[in-house]
């Protein structure tokens, strides 16, 4: 007879099921822990693979309200969420991790502006702006190019947009203005690198933060990540301290990213996100625990895991086919046949431009490494752009046609 277990499985609730819910839910398997997914299609990459899935929109009160009730913590795949929501269950007693109060910084690139500059941390110039005059006013203040971007919503470079002059700052104000799209200016940073740290946080401020990593950024779309990132001791260092400060800051639970620029040979941050992230992949194999098992064990209020690297190199390629690529299912076995890497797909549906997968490799050289991560990405979705170190390579007005 099978002995019943006295203990039960921690539950956590996740919000929305892309691929970082689906990353989640592979180390929660490892852990023993209960994923219950709210989904909007059972289609979505995690929903495809998770056994708990409620389907419902993750702005509804009464769908998060049922998550929450079936499980110890809820926990977020991204920040489409209604904070007014989150306030009224956590004033109902249920476990937010991260909290209300974090989302709500989250979700708008303004408010992060100004919780970073509040903290007295490095920050480029910037003013959100309701019209198109305060938009060329502060281009004629700060100087051209000036960087818009939408406060919510953006992502992959979508809601940015780099206005040379006053003519492209006068077009775009009239096209996302009337369109409810609220903009914030900020100084254009002459980028040399962009940068990522991770920090992972408990609820009672034990927090451990993850090597520097280097983001390589094509057209506001993150397609490379190296660790450790080639700069300084005293780069690194800086970058880990400001993580550290904004997660204290904000009081996140959880992964909390920090997209950071070095331009000139100084650190300014970018903006963040609280939850697991595109720029944390590497840590799945890269590090001795990634960022998806320390976001579940912050969530659940557990002791934290070594953040150290297990090689002296790693490389992670995103596989986003371009308008020549193709699907990685096409010839994974092929991929499969490059040693050393590791491929992890989403199972989404194709599209170019699209997120599809990812490939990590270990090594001891990083020309090395990279290139056999870029080799293997390259046999999965097609030809790379070349190796780039030009991240603020996003084109004037890039995005304008969205708005
Ligand atoms: N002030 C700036 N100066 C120069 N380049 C910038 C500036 N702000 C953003 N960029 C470039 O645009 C990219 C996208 O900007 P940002 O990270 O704000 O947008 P996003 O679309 O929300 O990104 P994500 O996909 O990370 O959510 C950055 O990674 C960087 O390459
Ligand atoms: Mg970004």
């Amino acid at each position: 007879m099978q002995r019943e277990s006295a203990e039960r499985a921690a539950r956590v609730g996740i919000v929305g099921a892309g691929q970082l819910a689906r990353m989640t839910l592979q180390s929660a398997i490892a852990l023993g822990v209960d994923v219950h997914l709210l989904a909007t299609s059972p289609d979505e990459s995690a929903a495809r693979v998770c056994a708990n899935v409620s389907l419902g929109a993750p702005a509804s009160y009464e769908a998060l309200a049922a998550l929450a009730e079936a499980c110890d913590a809820v926990t977020f795949d991204h920040e489409l969420v209604d904070v007014g929501v989150l306030r009224r269950l956590e004033q109902a007693g249920r476990c937010i991790r991260p909290s209300a109060e974090t989302m709500a910084v989250a979700q708008n690139k303004g408010l992060q502006r100004a919780r970073f500059a509040a903290l007295g941390l490095p920050v480029p110039a910037f003013q959100p702006v309701g019209t198109a005059r305060d938009l060329v006013d502060f281009g004629e203040r700060e100087g051209w190019p000036v960087v818009a971007k939408a406060q919510r919503g953006g992502y992959d470079g979508r809601g940015v947009w780099v206005l040379a002059d006053a003519a492209t700052a006068r077009d775009l104000a009239a096209r996302a203005i009337p369109a409810g799209v609220e903009l914030l200016a900020e100084a254009w940073v002459p980028v040399d690198r962009e940068l990522a740290v991770l920090i992972a946080r408990r609820p009672g401020g034990d927090a451990v933060t993850y090597p520097l990593v280097e983001t390589v950024q094509i057209e506001g779309i993150c397609r490379e990540l190296l660790a450790p990132a080639p700069v300084s001791g005293a780069i690194e260092a800086e970058a880990r301290r400001i993580g550290l400060r904004i997660a204290d800051g904000i009081g996140a639970t959880g992964i909390l990213a920090v997209e950071l620029f070095l331009a000139k040979g100084r650190l300014l941050i970018n903006e963040l996100a609280a939850r697991p992230h595109n720029s944390g992949h590497f840590s799945i194999e890269g590090c001795v625990t990634s960022q998806f098992e320390n976001h579940l064990r912050a969530v659940l209020d557990w002791p934290l895991g070594s953040t150290a690297l297990r090689a002296p190199s790693v490389a992670t390629v995103n596989l986003i086919p371009g308008p020549n690529g193709w699907d990685p299912l096409r010839h994974l076995p092929e991929a499969l046949g490059v040693e050393g890497v590791s491929v992890h797909l989403y199972q989404k549906g194709f599209r170019p431009g699209r997120k599809l997968g990812h490939v990590t490799a270990l090594g001891d050289d990083p020309a090395e490494t990279r290139a056999r991560a870029r080799r293997a990405a390259e046999l999965l979705a097609g030809p790379l752009p070349p190796e780039s170190h030009q991240p603020s390579a996003i084109s004037h007005q890039r995005g304008a046609a969205d708005a």
